[in-house]
């Protein structure tokens, strides 16, 4: 049919090289793809396959994840460390091979192990087939702006560093727009700046990924309204608003119209950070928007948008709770109304106990340690999760996450709390094993046992209904009536909102092994995670194929 005909196979080679830049006054050695951060721009049709080789010249294990891709009957294509693949070892090479079906918009590409996504990243463009458009007028022109966060230092060594030590560790020393960290930091300038042009009247698709590693963004551009139009590579209504939150793992489309005087306007980011007394990187990165008919004596002096401050969790909440699906738009799903598996999952940060004779720099000179209903996750490290699960291999994980956390108590009000037996969540990799197209609703419950947070929970394989969100405990008497079952935003991120929960739902039609984590890294590492192993299917066309032939062994 001429559908399969339009489909192509798009062909990409990385190599993964280290890299010096010099950046803010330093010089570092950075691991970069193809010599450029951000690396190279996917671009695809919906229904293409792509092949990305991936060579590893790199002094690191690597392996690399397509945020939000739904990899149908491709879990081998995934990418996170040790979930579905050992690493590609220095010297070794893997080749990801996958159709991209059923969704389209604005996705990236991120290494997963380690930390070394800060440097490892890059958008992945999902258009329409040929003779499809947009549910919104045709934009003169699109722009990817990934943002980031940049270190003076080796990632991997403020990783190690934070793991030893127990702490938070050391804060980013700017954020990114595009690589660029702006002229707002010590040593940088307006060639650090990113410049965007724009024709008077015409109208940008601005496709915002947040890349950063451990901090959601707001992101506002001075005298100009934004529209909405997709999340996370899921249609939404147009929503226009002067401020965007961009949680690490999320994308949002947004319109830009060129309707303002001819001069230059600042795009800026800087953080949200819910959490009380937790130290971060409170500086703003900017770039520039440019006129290119705007005479040049009014080009020298941008204006600048006023942000958000850094716990504005109105603002963030308000953005985040409003917007809604476009029901009804091409690959739209509707909300899935008979439910599986009901789901109530903690999540939030707790303890780990320091080794005997040891102090360590974490509250309590404990170490910082994190969980989901009671079990912090551990990686495994000798096969992969999905590798266990395919070949019946015993010892790698246990499927015996709990539908519901051990006990029940004040989950938000941290001084009704003094239970160590949930801030000591033992350290396990414990995963949840469910049937093929079973319907999954989580209720996340955001925990204040150490501190409340707003954590991006993202999941891999799948897209999720937002039902609902709130502040406090969830109450089903009181907040399953407020469940969107009509129109509900659809994406593979969610900021549980600080102190709140958030109500989800997915349909498991995709065998594999799926992890589920807060895509702030500092938690990952802390044990932030668990595993969805589904179930293959019925059928041939529902089960899933063998592994490659060069997927890495360990
Ligand atoms: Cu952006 Cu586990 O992923």
């Amino acid at each position: 049919s001429s559908t399969i005909a339009s489909a192509a196979i798009v062909e990409h080679s990385f190599h993964v090289q280290n890299l010096t830049v010099h950046k803010l006054c330093h010089r570092q050695v950075i691991t970069a793809v193809n010599g450029s951060l951000p690396g190279p721009t996917i671009r695809v049709h919906e229904g293409d396959t792509l092949v990305i080789h991936v060579f590893n010249k790199s002094p690191y294990n690597l392996t690399i994840h397509w945020h939000g891709i739904f990899q149908l009957m491709s879990a081998w294509a995934d990418g996170p460390d040790f979930i579905t693949q050992c690493p590609i070892q220095p010297g070794a090479s893997y080749t990801y091979r996958f159709t991209v079906t059923q969704q389209e918009g604005t996705l990236w590409w991120h290494a997963h192990v380690s930390w070394i996504r800060a440097t490892v990243y890059g958008a992945l463009i999902i258009r329409p087939r040929h003779g499809h458009s947009y549910p919104f007028p045709k934009p003169y022109r699109e722009v990817p702006i990934l943002l980031g966060e940049w270190w003076n230092a080796n990632v991997l060594d403020v990783e190690r560093q934070a793991r030893a030590t127990g702490a938070a560790p050391n804060n980013s020393d700017a954020y990114t727009i595009n690589g660029r960290p702006g002229d707002l930091y010590p040593c940088s300038n307006k060639k650090s700046t990113y410049k965007l042009k724009i024709v008077h009247g015409k109208t940008y698709l601005l496709r915002i990924i947040n890349a950063a590693l451990n901090n959601q963004l707001f992101f506002k551009i001075a005298n100009h309204k934004l529209t909405v139009v997709a999340v996370d590579a899921s249609y939404t209504k147009p929503y226009v608003t002067d401020v965007v939150l961009v949680g690490p793992g999320q994308t949002t489309d947004v319109l830009l119209k060129a309707d303002q005087a001819p001069r230059a306007y600042y795009m800026a980011a800087r953080p949200y950070a819910s959490a009380p007394n937790v130290p971060f990187d409170n500086t703003t990165t900017r770039g520039l928007i440019v006129y290119d008919n705007a005479p040049s004596s009014v080009k020298r002096v941008p204006s600048m948008p006023v942000m958000p401050a850094f716990n504005d969790t109105p603002t963030a909440y308000r953005f985040s709770s409003n917007l809604t699906g476009l029901a009804g738009a091409r690959h739209w799903v509707p909300v899935p109304l008979q439910v599986d598996e009901h789901m109530f999952v903690t999540i939030g940060l707790g303890l780990e106990r320091c080794r005997r004779n040891r102090v360590c720099q974490g509250p309590n000179g404990q170490k910082l340690s994190a969980s989901m209903n009671n079990a912090s996750f551990v990686f495994p490290s000798r096969l992969s999760i999905l590798q266990a699960f395919a070949f019946n291999v015993a010892g790698i994980y246990t499927a015996d996450f709990p539908n519901r956390p051990p006990l029940q108590f004040d989950y938000t009000n941290a001084s009704n709390n003094n239970n160590t037996a949930i801030i000591f969540a033992p350290k396990r990799t414990s995963v949840k094993k469910v049937r093929f197209n079973a319907t999954v609703e989580m209720i996340l419950q955001d925990t204040a046992l150490l501190a409340a947070e707003n954590h991006p929970m993202h999941l891999h394989g799948f897209n999720f209904h937002v039902l609902a969100q709130g502040f406090g405990n969830f109450d089903p008497a009181r907040d399953r009536s407020k469940f969107n079952l009509v129109d509900p935003q659809i994406r593979n991120t969610i900021g549980v909102p600080v102190g709140g929960w958030a109500a989800i739902r997915f349909t498991a039609n995709n065998p594999g092994a799926w992890i589920m984590h807060c895509h702030l890294d500092v938690h990952l590492s802390s044990g932030f995670g668990t595993v969805f192993l589904v179930e293959n299917g019925p059928t041939p066309a529902t089960t899933l194929p063998p592994p490659p032939e060069d997927l890495p062994m360990c």
